[in-house]
């Protein structure tokens, strides 16, 4: 059962698509404090406390505290307490079990037994907000409760589940063809390649370098021909420069947001001195919607939108205030000592995403003007949903991969995230891990990592570990930083263990996109901690390293250094399956309990639940070689069905019956 409760005057950010009746009377379960503008709940020591969607630290989010501020946040350390998401929801689980999702367009923390281990703390930073509070049987049950209640999340075509390459520096055609040689050649199945911020005329949207790119839509067509999307960065900032379409055009309309006296605002973001477009009016976001026209009519399929928290490096007028103090700062003798110095680096620091410079633009939403940092957690949402809205105007009838950056509740029914700028860091596959099942909470199915890392030099073993999870997630793509090891799989030695783990990725396709679709239409988890189904056995609610992948599987990836395996607990008795170089499945059965499991480098090691199959394609080079009809069966029991969903693909026709299908075990 949900309840909304409304405080304020509450801007609408549509995050929910129906409209609930406000309650009356006193708030179940937290206690609410006006004046402090807060929501209290007092947690016994058994308390667990999921959701948050993208968050550093566990899955079990208590013992932090988290804010909802979308940030451009290359660390990810354990410190951090936001990303570049605001997704607003969570659920409590002890002797009571509810969510709450807090409709707050602000900046919100949650002080999860932070200050006080027995006390979650929610604190708005202004008392205009809606907050919804689900009660339910089961954390799964408040989970799906409240997904039907936020809407579908985006569908993302078949195709995009293909395996991705991406790196900040493929600079021209050459370097893309180069890329999906070594891929096709070394039989290493591919179907994207990805275009960094250098496919642009000076970093412009909706612009192609036409030095790098002569004929940009003959390219696409020639990737297409070899199987290959290409799929162009979108970022959120406009270059300010006369004679720029949409730069002019723009200004002409009064598309920017404007400053307090009311000229556009100037950020800098990657072209320099740029311009944001006002995507929380429609008009301005229809527009900005429009411009991705001029991809898609060369042919593109799919896009990326970065920078879009929005990511601010510098405020011209702050940026004249700090050189203009640093100039006077070397009038004199010109010495920084201790205190000048440090000085001067927060000056310089100071200039980036710096929390005054989001108070100094406004929006004009129904004619009123808003300051954005009151409603700062919109923006990527709305730049996304400038693209998904533009998507269903303009290509009605196929589906557009997009994916972002930053996002909050409400996005998650026009793309999918990535989960940003992590690093080459161990604890950045675990993190991946866990992060996943807590965006499948909050309505972000279609989400990954950057596999191998983003930030800093990785080496084969971590590319290759991480690949083994990526090949169970719906966005695989290995991404890079420019200056950083290259990390492309056919950069390593050991290319036939590469290609042995992407390949198990394009026999699992059938499963993987089955899962994925019913967790979308039935508004469920694709991925969930053991804890939602063995509520009764207390291990399983500190297990953070596991997951259940729909009702078959159990994933459980290695993810330390030089590790020749690991310890998994299994709840019940499984039939652990291993994809070994060769390209063979071995099995084993094992009892409930724990087990210390051996796992080579290029293998793939899961796990199969007793009375489940899992359907097995042959494989292929790319997606549209996998043949979805020719299956094999995986089982763990003579009478395993599988309920199997497979649709073409790229329409929008979800509700077909036909699309569903029991497939029983039969002998590989
Ligand atoms: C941001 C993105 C990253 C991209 C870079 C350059 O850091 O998060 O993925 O490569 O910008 O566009």
């Amino acid at each position: 059962m949900i309840k909304k409760f409304s405080f304020g005057k509450v801007f609408r950010t549509e995050s929910v698509p129906v409209s609930l009746e406000a309650q009356s009377g006193p708030m179940p379960f937290v206690a609410v404090d006006e004046q402090e503008m807060s929501f209290t709940y007092r947690m016994d020591p058994q308390v667990v406390v999921y959701g948050l969607g993208e968050n550093v630290r566990g899955i079990n989010k208590r013992g932090w505290i988290y804010e909802s501020k979308c940030s451009d946040e290359p660390r990810h350390l354990e410190d951090r307490r936001s990303l570049y998401a605001a997704h607003n929801f969570l659920v409590v689980d002890g002797k009571e079990t509810f969510g709450l999702f807090i409709d707050y367009p602000g900046i919100l923390t949650f002080d999860v037994g932070y200050t006080d281990i027995n006390v979650l703390k929610i604190t708005a930073s202004d008392w205009n907000l809606d907050v919804y509070v689900i009660d339910g049987d089961s954390p799964r049950d408040v989970i799906r409760q409240f997904r039907r209640l936020i809407g579908r999340s985006y569908i993302a075509p078949l195709w995009a589940f293909g395996n991705g390459q991406s790196r900040w520096g493929y600079i021209n055609a050459e370097d893309v063809r180069e890329v999906v040689r070594r891929h096709r050649e070394g039989g290493i199945p591919l179907d994207m390649v990805y275009l960094d911020i250098d496919y642009m005329e000076r970093f412009k949207d909706f612009t192609v370098n036409t030095e790098r790119y002569p004929d940009f839509a003959g390219f696409v067509k020639e990737m297409k021909e070899q199987h290959i999307r290409i799929i162009p960065i979108i970022d959120a900032a406009v270059k300010e420069e006369k004679g720029y379409p949409v730069y002019d055009e723009g200004i002409e309309k009064g598309y920017f947001c404007t400053d307090e006296s009311g000229k556009p605002f100037v950020g800098a973001v990657w072209p320099g001195r740029s311009l944001f477009t006002d995507m929380l009016n429609k008009e301005a976001r229809d527009w900005f919607g429009n411009q991705y026209k001029f991809l898609l009519d060369q042919g593109i399929e799919g896009f990326w939108n970065d920078m879009n928290e929005p990511s601010i490096f510098y405020a011209e007028d702050r940026l004249a205030d700090v050189l203009e103090e640093i100039a006077e700062m070397r009038n004199g003798d010109g010495n920084l000592d201790l205190d000048a110095f440090s000085h001067f680096t927060n000056l310089v620091g100071s200039l980036s995403a710096n929390a005054d410079d989001y108070k100094k633009f406004y929006h004009c939403v129904d004619g009123e003007r808003i300051r954005h940092d009151k409603v700062h957690n919109l923006y990527g949402y709305n730049m996304t949903r400038a693209a998904g809205e533009a998507f269903e105007r303009l290509v009605p009838d196929k589906r557009i991969l997009m994916f972002s950056r930053a996002s909050c509740v409400g996005m998650h029914r026009y793309g999918g995230i990535w989960q940003g700028d992590n690093k080459s860091y161990w604890a950045h596959l675990l993190m991946n891990l866990k992060m996943t099942a807590s965006l499948n909470m909050c309505g972000f199915i279609y989400t990954g990592a950057d596999l191998g890392g983003f930030g800093s030099d990785t080496t084969e073993d971590l590319v290759m570990r991480w690949y083994a999870l990526g090949v169970f997630l719906p966005l695989m793509r290995n991404h890079s930083e420019m200056g950083t090891r290259l990390q492309e799989v056919y950069r390593f030695t050991d290319i036939e263990g590469f290609k042995n783990i992407i390949g198990l990725r394009y026999r699992l396709l059938p499963y993987i996109y089955s899962e994925y679709m019913k967790a979308v239409l039935r508004d469920d988890l694709m991925f969930r901690p053991l804890a939602f189904d063995h509520p009764d056995d207390a291990r399983c609610k500190t297990i953070e390293d596991q997951l259940y992948l729909g009702d078959e599987l159990m994933i459980a990836p290695v993810y330390e250094q030089n590790a020749k395996g690991r310890y998994v607990y299994l709840p019940e008795r499984m039939k652990m399956l291993r994809y070994s170089r060769d390209g063979v499945f071995s099995e084993k059965i094992l009892e409930k309990g724990d087990h210390y499991v051996e796992v080579e480098l290029s293998d793939v090691v899961f796990f199969l639940r007793e009375g489940h199959a899992i359907p097995l394609a042959s494989g292929g080079q790319c997606v549209d070689e996998v043949d979805f009809d020719k299956l094999t069966i995986l089982t763990f029991g003579d009478d395993a069905v599988y309920e199997y969903y497979h649709d073409d693909g790229v329409s929008r026709n979800y509700e077909d019956p036909a699309n569903w299908r029991a497939l029983s075990a039969c002998k590989e």
